[in-house]
C-alpha cells in the first residue's frame, strides 16, 4: 500500500477535527459527537435548505434531503442557492453544497420529495426532522410526516417565517407522540383546508407588522412574502434545538426572534408590541370572513389589449417614481413601437391654481430623467411651434437599459422627497463635482448656497416672501388637493395635502387634521406664519441649497430643467444625501434667490443628509393610467 493511500484516512480524521474545532467550549465534546452520530431528515429544501449549511458546518454528517422542486430566480432572496442552482433540483442542489463543505458528509437526496411511499424509509433511522414542507403544496404528506415522526419517537421542528420573526415549533415528539400536539386535525390537512391546517401556529407569534399581511392573505390570497434574514435566523434557531434535542434537552415548544423589534429603538418595539392586539384582532375578523366565504375561485388578471413591451414597462415605472409638483404626475406616455415612448402632458392632472403655465413641463422633464437614467437612448423634442399644445412632447427611442439597471431602480426607488430638517453636511467635493458637471454638460449655471451665514440669510428673506404671498390662492390650491385626496383611488395615486405640504412632524392623524378644511379656516393666518417659519428652519437646517439657472421661456427648456433636476438629485440620492425641491409648489421661488433675465431659477433643491425615514409608501398613479399605444 502506497505512502499516500495511508495518509489519505487520517487526514480526513484530522481534517473533520480541525473543521469543527472552533466549537469547542460552545459546543462540548458529547455534544460534538451527538452531532457526527446524527441523521438528519429535512423534508422541504427551500427553507429547510437553509439549515442544512449552518448544521453542516456545526459538524453534523449524514443527511436525507427531500423536495420534488428545483430552484428558481425568485428563491434566490432566501433559500440556499446561487444563480448557477436556478433550474437544478433543491435537494440535489443542496447535497452538493454539503460536500463542498465537508466530503465526508453522507446525503441521501429524494428528488421526488417525500411521498406516502418513501416517508417511512426516509424517516427510519432519522434522529431529527426538519419539516419545511409547503402547507399549500402537500398538507397531507406533511400531516403524515409528523404522524409517523410521532409514532417513531423522531423530534420535528418546523419553521415558519412570519415577516421579521423567524419562529420554530419543537415537536418533540419523544414526550409527547400526538401529531401537532393536537393542534391540527388530520382531516383539515386531507381536505387541504389550509388556514384550518395550519392552527398549530397559533397567532399570537405573528409580530404586529406581519399581521397586516396575514390578513390581507387570508382575505385576497396571493403568494406569502419571505425574507432572507428570517430565513437565516430560522436557521441559526433550529441548528442550536438540534444541539439541545440530540442531547434529549427539554426545549421550548415555539422558540422565536423578533428580528424587527431587535433593531428598533426602545419605544419603537414597545409600540410595535403594543399593536398587536388590535391587529390580531383585525386578522382574526379577516380569517372569519375567509373561512365563512370558503376557498376562493382562481381569477386570472384581465390582459391588457396589447402588453407593454418589457424594455419600456421598466422605463415608464421608472418615469412613474419621478417627483412631480404637487405629486401631480401631469404625465402620459404614448407607445409608438417597441421601443419609442412619446411623452405628453395631463392637464386633467394638473392644477389650475398654479399660474405658471409650464409649470407641468418640469415635473415632465424629471419624468424624462427618469427615462435616460434608466436607459440608453435618443430624446428627440418636438420641434417649436409645432403640433397641439397638449400633444406629445417629443419622443424617446430607447436604444437598451442601462448595464447597471438594477442599481439605478434602486436609487429611483429610494429618492423622496425630504422635508425634515436636514444634517448641515456639506456635500462632499466629488459629489458636487459631478452636479457641476451634470449642469455643464447641459449648459446650465449653478449656484450653491452653503454654510450657516449664507442659508440662515436666505432663511429670514424666504420667511418674508411666505408672509406676503397671496393666501388666497393657497386656499385654492389646498382645496384642489384635498378634493383630489377625496377618495381611496385618489390618495393612493397622489397621497393627501399632509403628505404634501406638512413638514411638521406630526403623526398622520394629527397632520392630516392640522391640514384639514376646518383648521385651515380658522387658523391660515397663523398656521401660515408657522409654515413660513418651518420653511425658513428648514432652509436654515440643509447642508446646501442648489439653484439651477437658464432658459425658461419654451418647454424643451422646462423639459429639460426637470431631467436636470432629475439628475441632479439621484446624484445626490446615490451619494447618500436627501433633497428637497423649493420651486412650483405655491409658485414661488424663495424670495432671496431673484431670476435674472434669460437665466431665469429652473430649480431649486435643498440638500443634505437625512434625519427621517422616507414616507414608507410611494403613492402613484398605476401605470396603465398614464400609458397608451398611439393611433
Ligand atoms: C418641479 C417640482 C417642484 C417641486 N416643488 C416642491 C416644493 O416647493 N416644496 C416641496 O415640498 N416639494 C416640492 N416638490 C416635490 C413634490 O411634492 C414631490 O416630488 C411629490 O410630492 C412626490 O413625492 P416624492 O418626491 O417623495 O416621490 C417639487 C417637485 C417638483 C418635480
Amino acid at each position: 500500500m502506497d505512502a499516500d493511500t495511508h495518509r489519505a484516512d487520517v487526514d480526513v480524521a484530522a481534517a473533520g477535527a480541525e473543521a469543527v474545532s472552533r466549537n469547542a467550549d460552545i459546543i462540548g465534546p458529547r455534544e460534538q459527537a451527538a452531532l457526527r452520530a446524527a441523521t438528519v431528515l429535512v423534508a422541504g429544501c427551500g427553507g429547510g435548505g437553509g439549515v442544512v449549511e449552518p448544521l453542516t458546518r456545526l459538524g453534523v454528517l449524514r443527511f436525507r434531503l427531500a423536495d420534488p422542486d428545483r430552484f428558481d430566480v425568485s428563491n434566490l432572496n432566501r433559500q440556499a442557492c446561487t444563480q448557477a442552482d436556478v433550474g437544478r433540483s433543491k435537494p440535489e442542489a443542496i447535497a452538493d453544497r454539503v460536500r463542498a463543505l465537508n466530503p465526508s458528509a453522507d446525503v441521501t437526496v429524494y428528488p421526488q420529495g417525500l411521498t406516502l411511499d418513501n416517508l417511512d424509509e426516509a424517516l427510519d433511522g432519522a434522529h431529527i426532522v426538519f419539516d419545511g414542507i409547503d402547507p399549500t403544496m402537500s398538507a397531507w404528506v406533511k400531516y403524515q410526516l409528523h404522524e409517523r415522526a410521532a409514532r417513531r419517537g423522531i423530534p420535528v421542528l418546523a419553521g415558519m417565517d412570519f415577516g421579521g420573526k423567524p419562529t420554530l415549533y419543537v415537536f418533540d415528539y419523544r414526550r409527547n407522540p400526538v401529531p401537532f400536539y393536537g393542534r391540527a386535525s388530520a382531516e383539515a390537512h386531507r381536505e387541504n383546508r389550509l388556514w384550518e391546517s395550519m392552527r398549530w401556529t397559533g397567532s399570537t407569534h405573528v409580530p404586529s407588522d406581519f399581521l397586516p399581511v396575514q390578513a390581507d392573505r387570508f382575505a385576497n390570497g396571493g403568494t406569502w412574502p419571505q425574507i432572507g434574514y428570517c430565513v437565516l435566523g430560522l436557521a441559526t434557531l433550529t441548528t442550536r434545538a438540534v444541539v439541545d434535542l440530540l442531547m434529549n434537552r427539554r426545549t421550548r415548544h415555539v422558540v422565536t426572534m423578533d428580528v424587527h423589534a431587535a433593531v428598533m429603538t426602545r419605544p419603537a418595539a414597545l409600540l410595535h408590541r403594543a399593536r398587536m392586539p388590535v391587529e390580531l384582532l383585525k386578522t382574526r375578523r379577516a380569517l372569519r370572513a375567509a373561512t365563512r366565504r370558503g376557498p376562493r375561485p382562481k381569477e386570472t388578471a384581465p390582459q391588457p389589449p396589447r402588453p407593454l413591451p418589457e424594455r419600456l414597462a421598466t422605463l415608464l415605472d421608472g418615469a412613474r417614481l419621478a417627483p412631480s409638483a404637487y405629486n401631480a404626475q401631469p404625465w402620459r406616455f404614448e407607445l409608438l413601437d417597441d421601443r419609442t415612448v412619446l411623452p405628453a402632458p395631463d392637464p386633467a392632472r394638473w392644477p389650475a391654481a398654479d399660474r405658471d403655465p409650464l409649470g407641468w413641463a418640469d415635473s415632465l422633464g424629471c419624468a424624462l430623467g427618469a427615462m435616460t437614467y434608466l436607459a440608453h437612448g435618443e430624446w428627440e423634442p418636438r420641434p417649436p411651434g409645432q403640433t397641439e399644445a397638449l400633444g406629445p412632447v417629443g419622443r424617446f427611442h430607447c436604444d437598451r437599459l442601462r448595464d447597471d439597471v438594477l442599481l439605478r431602480q434602486g436609487v429611483l426607488g429610494l429618492r423622496a422627497t425630504h422635508r425634515e430638517d436636514l444634517l448641515r453636511t456639506p456635500l462632499d467635493q466629488s459629489t458636487a463635482k459631478r452636479i457641476e458637471l451634470l449642469c455643464a454638460e447641459r449648459n446650465l449655471t449653478l449656484d450653491t448656497v452653503t454654510g450657516p451665514t449664507a442659508l440662515a440669510r436666505l432663511a429670514r428673506t424666504e420667511f418674508d416672501a411666505a408672509m406676503s404671498a397671496d393666501p388666497a390662492r393657497d386656499a385654492e390650491l389646498r382645496a384642489w388637493l384635498r378634493e383630489r385626496a377625496r377618495t381611496a383611488k385618489g390618495r393612493s395615486s397622489f397621497g393627501d395635502q399632509s403628505d404634501l405640504l406638512d413638514g411638521s412632524g406630526l403623526p398622520g392623524s394629527l397632520a392630516r387634521a392640522l391640514h384639514g378644511e376646518t383648521v385651515q379656516a380658522a387658523l391660515a393666518r397663523p398656521l401660515r406664519s408657522a409654515a413660513a417659519k418651518g420653511q425658513a428652519r428648514r432652509l436654515r437646517n440643509s447642508g446646501a441649497v442648489l439653484v439651477l439657472r437658464g432658459p425658461r421661456r419654451t418647454v424643451a427648456d422646462r423639459l429639460e430643467a426637470g431631467a436636470a433636476l432629475m439628475h441632479i438629485w439621484l446624484t445626490l440620492t446615490e451619494a447618500g444625501y436627501a433633497a428637497q425641491p423649493l420651486r412650483g409648489e405655491f409658485g414661488r421661488p424663495p424670495a432671496g434667490l431673484a431670476s435674472d433675465g434669460d437665466n431665469g431659477i429652473l430649480a431649486i433643491l435643498r440638500t443634505g443628509r437625512a434625519t427621517a425615514a422616507p414616507p414608507h409608501r410611494i403613492m402613484r398613479c398605476p401605470v396603465e393610467g398614464s400609458v397608451r399605444w398611439a393611433g
